[in-house]
């Protein structure tokens, strides 16, 4: 008991934090062994059983993990609250008083959570996603995309006079500042338009200087709006600077997805040009993409912003990560990967080549889907339509041709690979007539309130702190300092 109770007190001030102290269960302590030695089977025993009358004496509701530590003998009750353990209660789990305690191993992070969110929820095993609760089918079919950008950011949809200030203000926001045009009429033509949106939108920040008092709601909504009006701006600035030409003036008076193509095609009748049903899919697809929970790229901005820098750096790190081919990159390397099939009899010699772990069929596999995206298949549908419009695409067909392969295939089905979101996304940009390195690009623009969303609710938590993780050292013990002339 007395031990409980020094416990109570710890360093990491279980008290206040958890629902339930984490209490070591077994008084027995044997500090002579050294980490990895067992304990004798009888000890456990032992231990076990004070564990059990422990615990039904402090709360007989709270559920409790019981772990006994083979190396001590030691039996520990682990709060469980939401299907999870506070990684922290590990810590008490030593050897030696001294010891660091234990911590958990997940590179990759697969099986941790790092916090509460209300914005995104999503069951990879029966293939829902929902946006506050509404499922994406039913945002895809019904949804603007502004309209979904507000269900984001605050929780529910908008009445017609939210909808209309939120479009008012981005509208405001729509003004360039003149350093960042010239910033990116000075970068290098060729550089990858993910690149120059990384770079633009940590220049952002510079221009806002305001945008460091994070700990100011408003500050933030003036930024979040800042950053939606201003994300296609930079991404059509961009596109349009490598193909040698000047940005072109928004029209706020199109929908965001209208705008969006106005500034990146620069069409004096752009209604003339682009048939309304490719600005809908653009619209959807925007939808689709617009927030993801805890994916790679929000983790980014959740980290990079957990240390309170302005939102612009924190979203510069979050098109960075997305940038990368095994997160939004991919749909660019799905239309490569198509081009160099080029026809239906090369599928299975190339879903071969991916069997064997030489390459990846990009597209396909989802850490958190273990069933179809749904996000994929709504694309399946909007690529048939869009391609009614813009005319067959052969690579429409490998795409299908690779894809019924796939799924039939035991290499797999075994493993639960599905198309993703970014199977079919890169064939229906390239319909609309731009290159592979914009598709992720697109996918930027949709998740910039996502980002924003999770920033935001990450700002206003007071339980969040600066993400640091831990390491497990396999580099040398101390050394001495070797003379230049003796190395
Ligand atoms: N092609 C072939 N094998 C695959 C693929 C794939 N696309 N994806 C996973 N596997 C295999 C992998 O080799 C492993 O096999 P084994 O168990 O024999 O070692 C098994 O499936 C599990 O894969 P993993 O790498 O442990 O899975 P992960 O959760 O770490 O990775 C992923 C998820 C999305 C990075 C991965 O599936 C992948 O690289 N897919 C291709 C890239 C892609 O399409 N990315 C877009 C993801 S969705 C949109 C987004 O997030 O932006």
């Amino acid at each position: 008991m007395a031990e409980a109770e020094d416990l109570k007190s710890s360093q990491y001030g279980f008290e206040s934090r958890l629902p339930y102290h984490f209490q070591p269960l077994c008084a027995r302590r044997n500090s002579g062994r050294m980490p990895g030695s067992q304990a004798e089977p009888r000890a456990m025993e032992k231990s076990q059983k004070s564990a059990n009358s422990a615990d039904s004496a402090q709360n007989p509701d709270q559920p409790i993990l019981q772990a006994t530590d083979s190396r001590t003998g030691r039996s520990y009750a682990l709060p469980i609250s939401d299907d999870t353990i506070p990684a922290l209660a590990l810590r008490e789990i030593k050897v030696h008083e001294d010891d660091f305690g234990m911590l958990s191993f997940d590179p990759g992070l697969t099986n941790t959570v790092i916090g509460r969110s209300s914005i995104c929820f999503i069951d990879g095993e029966k293939g829902i996603l929902n946006y506050r609760g509404y499922p994406i089918e039913s945002l895809a079919e019904h949804g603007t995309y502004l309209e979904i950008a507000w269900l984001v950011l605050h929780g529910e949809l908008p009445t017609a006079a939210e909808l209309d200030l939120f479009e008012a203000e981005i509208r405001a926001a729509s003004v360039m500042p003149e350093n960042i045009e010239k910033l990116i009429a000075a970068l290098n033509p060729n550089m990858h338009p993910m690149s120059m949106l990384e770079v633009s939108l940590a220049a952002l920040g510079g221009e806002f200087p305001e945008a460091d008092d994070v700990h100011d709601p408003e500050v933030r909504h003036q930024q979040i709006i800042r950053l939606l009006a201003l994300t296609p701006m930079l991404a059509a600035y961009g596109h349009r600077h490598r193909q040698g030409m000047g940005p072109i003036e928004s029209k706020p008076e199109l929908s965001y997805a209208g705008n969006f193509l106005h500034m990146l095609l620069g069409n004096q009748d752009r209604e003339a040009a682009i048939p309304p049903a490719l600005e809908r899919a653009l619209d959807a697809l925007l939808i689709l993409h617009a927030e993801h929970e805890q994916n790679c790229s929000a983790n980014a901005v959740r980290a990079v912003g957990s240390s309170h820098v302005n939102p612009y750096s924190a979203v510069a790190a979050g098109a960075a990560a997305l940038h990368g081919p095994l997160h939004g990159g991919a749909n660019q390397a799905v239309l490569e990967m198509l081009e160099e099939i080029n026809s239906i009899d090369d599928v299975p010699a190339f879903l071969e080549s991916c069997k064997s772990g030489q390459r990846r069929l990009m597209g396909f596999g989802h850490r958190v889907y273990k069933n179809y995206d749904p996000r994929a298949k709504i694309i399946g549908q909007l690529a048939a339509g869009v391609f009614e419009i813009a005319g067959e695409n052969p690579k429409l067909n490998i795409a299908q041709a690779l894809e019924q392969t796939a799924i039939e295939d035991p290499y797999f089905r075994d493993r639960k690979l599905f198309p993703n979101v970014d199977f079919y996304s890169g064939l229906i940009y390239s319909a609309m007539g731009f290159q592979p390195s914009m598709f992720t690009v697109f996918f930027a623009v949709a998740r910039m309130v996502g980002w924003l969303a999770h920033w935001d609710e990450m700002m206003s938590d007071p339980k969040n702190r600066i993400v640091r993780p831990r390491q497990i050292y396999t580099g040398y013990d101390r050394r001495e300092w070797i003379p230049r002339n003796q190395r």
